[in-house]
């Protein structure tokens, strides 16, 4: 930060922070990445979130992950991401991987949900205003939409790579046949896909049954969403529910039943992060590096010093064969 309050990037910054190949591109991601699902709405603090982006590219994160849904409300990301970008990251835009996305509901209508051309490129179109953007470095399909043609989606995020308003395509949520079709019509077309996105962490291993393998025969890169369970795989529910936490807030996405329902599995793992001198957070991040298939990690964070703690997980991701099948025992 300089005297005058303008933000200036830490200069060692690349030095803290390990990159690894995306699929067979030639694209590099941080084997962190930060996303804006949570914390950077409208009802959040403004302040709080410049300082995690600030705090997430400090530290070499230089992927920030968006959709036009995440909010609240709806877009509300995107418009704050917009105004911190013009504020403090105006010299970096070519430091950066800004990733959207479209294929949740977004407006009333039959044209804003699902996998359409006209759904597409009008939210892409959107989305680019909204963060005063020319073009995001990656554009996802969100979910795969079965009532329109594959050849329709595909063909529609081709069409965005060469109008310019994305440089690279990826896919979310799709299940590894759907998601191999939609692979070899993107190569087709000359946009091969660079990226796919699932929600994989300790407690929702289906990637392992299938997709992963996928991935790596068509040379595609993999960014996990929820790698922390969305804060269940923490110490922060160890003692109780914490009034700042997902759980307690009003995220309509995790309630305090569902934390309670793990917490034996929980305060489990917690054991086995203390041994290998991590924490929970920690452990559960670096379990999923891994893996050399998995290209970034794609995580959420409320405060500055949970992406701190959190980054300390690329310090240590080999696991002993005793510590797998403890872990595995655990989570059957
Ligand atoms: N493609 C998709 O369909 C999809 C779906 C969901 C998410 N995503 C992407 O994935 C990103 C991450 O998802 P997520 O937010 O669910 O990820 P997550 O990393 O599993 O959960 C993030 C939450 O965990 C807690 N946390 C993070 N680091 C911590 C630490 N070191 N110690 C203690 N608590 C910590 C914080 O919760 P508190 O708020 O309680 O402090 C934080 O908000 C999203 O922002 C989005 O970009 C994509």
């Amino acid at each position: 930060m300089s005297k005058k309050g303008k933000y200036i990037a830490d200069e060692g910054r690349y030095d803290k922070m390990k990159y690894r190949r995306t699929g067979n591109s030639g694209l590099l991601l941080p084997e962190l990445s930060l996303g804006l699902w949570h914390n950077f709405g409208d009802n959040d603090s403004f302040k709080n979130a410049r300082n995690l982006l600030k705090c997430a590219f400090d530290n070499g994160i230089t992927h920030f992950d968006l959709a036009n849904n995440y909010g609240p409300l709806p877009g509300a990301a995107e418009s704050n991401f917009g105004k911190i970008l013009k504020k403090d990251f105006k010299n970096y835009r070519d430091e950066l991987i800004i990733s959207s996305k479209a294929g949740f509901g977004m407006w009333p209508g039959p044209y804003g949900d699902n996998g359409s051309k006209k759904y597409l490129i009008s939210s892409l179109d959107q989305s680019l205003k909204r963060m005063n953007l020319d073009y995001v470095d990656i554009f996802y399909h969100h979910r795969p939409d079965p009532n329109t043609p594959l050849e329709e989606t595909m063909g529609t995020l081709d069409l965005i790579v060469r109008q310019g308003k994305a440089l690279y395509v990826g896919l979310s949520n799709y299940q590894p046949k759907e998601a191999e079709k939609a692979f070899k019509l993107l190569k087709k077309l000359g946009t091969p896909c660079l990226i796919h996105q699932p929600r994989y962490s300790l407690f929702d291993r289906w990637v392992e049954d299938g997709l992963l393998n996928v991935l790596e025969n068509s040379g595609v890169g993999a960014i996990c969403f929820s790698p922390l369970a969305q804060g269940m795989l923490t110490d922060k529910y160890l003692n109780g529910l914490p009034k700042d936490s997902r759980a307690v807030k009003d995220s309509p996405f995790l309630n305090s039943n569902q934390v309670l329902e793990m917490l034996p599995k929980i305060n489990a793992l917690n054991e086995i992060a203390k041994n290998r001198n991590q924490n929970l957070a920690q452990m559960a991040i670096s379990w999923i590096l891994k893996d050399d298939r998995i290209t970034s990690v794609l995580i959420g964070a409320s405060k500055t010093s949970q992406i701190l703690d959190s980054i300390k997980a690329t310090e240590n991701t080999i696991f002993s064969d005793e510590e797998l099948a403890s872990i595995n025992t655990i989570l059957k």
